[in-house]
């Protein structure tokens, strides 16, 4: 028998405040047409004042613990991505154990930026397969908001706050294709791309947390490359075919990149989940708030093959098959 981590439950959470692109436009000099044409992007939600990751990372995990029907003293391993934590330390997945009543569980944070919810996916699910734990939270939970230079048109219009996750509970089964849980996950970063994409701040560095600084044309040169090889680790690692994939679910980093990457797959668009127009780029937020609004009203349903990837600064990228 092999052991697989099969999703539970899922949950998400946006703040209330929404910020529309006409919004920005009273801030910076940019107009709706910009960045509507460039990114896809409508609107994004933002943090209220005195709102931090750890306050949308537990909505969203009580949210997903109620899907899963499981109280929070159940689970054994808190993962949360972020590169927004509400500290310098500790980390702020500890902050939710507290407030999720997830006494037993030991928690922590990954920091692989946009990538961050596919590395967390991975951490959590070698622990449950190496039998160190039966149910794990994973999250992904951002305030990007608050390390932007509202003066930076070229980025600030980019991003987004919002929280999401999975629970995921190790099981027995055949391990096929076909049966349940996550398949794979390809994980790479790249270091030596450091300047393309970063925030200039640090509790090493300059003791503050700085903000995002981005040479953006070079960024997307990268990504679809980078996407569309990733996926295809998936793909080919399994034995995929396009025509096995249910759902793509990227990153939702640019309305644009997706669609190159998607086409460069050959994924049609019908199969791919899109909520960057309304989201933005919430960075580790963005897969689980997108397999959650897809799973929610039943896009995704059991037993679907869903492919997720995902590239940030690092630069880090990831890819996961997960059969539903
Ligand atoms: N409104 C109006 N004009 C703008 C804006 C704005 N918000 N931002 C930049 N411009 C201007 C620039 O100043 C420039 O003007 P100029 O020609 O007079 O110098 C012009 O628009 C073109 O700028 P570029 O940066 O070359 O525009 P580009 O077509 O590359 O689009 C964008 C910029 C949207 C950032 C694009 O490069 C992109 O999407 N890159 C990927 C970045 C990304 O997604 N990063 C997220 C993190 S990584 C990830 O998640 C994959």
């Amino acid at each position: 028998m092999v052991v697989r981590s099969v999703v539970q439950g899922w949950g998400a959470y946006l703040p209330e405040k929404i910020l529309t692109n006409d919004d920005l436009s009273k801030i910076v000099d940019t107009t709706d047409a910009w960045i509507t044409e460039r990114t896809g992007i409508r609107q994004r939600h933002v943090a209220a004042e005195g709102e931090m990751t750890s306050d949308l990372a537990t909505h969203a995990a009580r949210r997903a613990l109620e899907r899963a029907g499981i109280r929070g003293d159940e689970i054994d391993i808190i993962v949360l991505g972020t590169a927004t934590p509400d500290e310098t330390f500790p980390a702020t997945a500890t902050r939710v154990q507290e407030r999720i009543g997830a006494d037993r569980a030991w928690a922590f944070d990954v920091q692989a930026a946009c990538s961050g919810f596919i590395y967390a996916l991975s951490v959590a699910d070698n622990f449950l397969r190496l039998g160190q734990g039966k149910t794990a939270l994973v999250l992904g939970a951002e305030t990007f908001s608050r390390i932007l230079d509202w003066t930076d048109r070229a980025t600030c219009v980019l991003f987004g706050d919002g929280a999401g996750g999975v629970v995921l509970r190790a099981e027995e089964g055949m391990g096929t294709s076909a049966d349940r849980g996550l398949l794979s996950t390809h994980l790479h970063s790249d270091g030596r791309q450091h300047d393309l994409l970063y925030a200039d701040g640090g509790p090493s560095l300059n003791q503050v947390a700085g903000v995002v600084r981005m040479q953006g044309r070079e960024v997307y040169r990268h990504a679809v490359s980078k996407l569309s090889a990733v996926i295809d680790e998936a793909m080919v690692g399994n034995n995929f075919t396009v025509e096995d994939v249910d759902w793509l679910v990227p990153h939702q980093a640019n309305k644009r990149i997706l669609d190159s990457t998607r086409k460069k797959l050959g994924i049609p668009p019908e199969k791919m989940v899109v909520t960057v127009d309304r989201h933005a780029n919430t960075s580790a937020a963005s897969i689980p708030l997108a397999l959650s609004e897809a799973a929610s009203d039943c896009r995704i349903k059991r037993g679907d093959l869903v492919l997720m990837e995902a590239m940030g600064a690092g630069f880090t990228w990831a890819s996961a098959a997960l059969r539903w």
